[in-house]
C-alpha cells in the first residue's frame, strides 16, 4: 500500500512545498516513486490557489527542486482521512493540526519535521516569510536533511 503523506506549514507557499518538492526528489532518486503519494497544505487559507513564494523557489530551483504546488488550506474532514503522515515544520502548526484532530487515530498521524532530523539540531523549521536569504537557505538546509531521516524511518516501519 501507497504510504500518504501530507507536509503542513502556515501559508503552504515557503516551508510546506519544499518539503513537498524535497521529499519526491529524494523519492524519486531512490526509485521508491510509486510508493509514496506526496502532498502539502496551509493551516491557514491566506495563500489560497497561489503558487509557492518567488523567493523560496528561487532558492529550491538552485538545489534542483523545483516548487510547482499551488496553495491550499488543510482540511481536517478529507485530509484526515486520505493521509498516514502529517507532518508540521513548527509547534505552532502542531497545536493547530493538533486542535483539529477528530479523535485519537488523527492525533496519531500527526508528526513534526525536525523529529527527524538526523544531523541539524533545530527542534523547528523556522519561518521564512520575513527574513532575508539565510532563511529560505535554512528552511532548505533542514528539510534535506529531515526528510532523508523521514524516508529511513518510513521504511523501516
Ligand atoms: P510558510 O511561510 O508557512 O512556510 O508558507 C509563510 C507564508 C506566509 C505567511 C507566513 C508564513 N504570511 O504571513 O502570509
Amino acid at each position: 500500500m501507497k504510504k500518504r503523506v501530507l507536509f503542513i506549514c502556515l501559508g503552504n507557499i515557503c516551508r510546506s512545498p519544499s518539503a513537498e518538492a524535497v521529499f519526491t526528489g529524494i523519492v524519486k532518486e531512490k526509485r521508491l516513486s510509486e510508493e509514496f503519494e506526496i502532498d502539502s497544505a496551509g493551516t491557514s487559507g491566506w495563500h489560497e490557489g497561489e503558487p509557492a513564494d518567488r523567493r523560496m523557489k528561487s532558492h529550491a530551483i538552485k538545489r534542483g527542486f523545483k516548487l510547482t504546488s499551488l496553495s491550499r488550506q488543510i482540511n481536517p474532514d478529507t485530509d484526515f482521512d486520505r493521509f498516514d503522515f502529517i507532518i508540521g515544520m513548527d509547534d505552532a502548526n502542531l497545536q493547530v493540526l493538533k486542535s483539529m484532530a477528530r479523535n485519537k487515530d488523527d492525533l496519531a498521524k500527526i508528526y513534526k519535521m525536525t523529529d527527524f532530523s538526523k544531523e541539524y539540531t533545530y527542534d523547528e523549521v523556522p519561518d521564512p516569510y520575513y527574513g532575508g536569504d539565510a532563511g529560505f537557505e535554512l528552511v532548505l538546509d533542514l528539510l534535506e536533511d529531515a526528510c532523508e531521516g523521514f524516508l529511513e524511518t518510513v521504511l523501516e516501519i
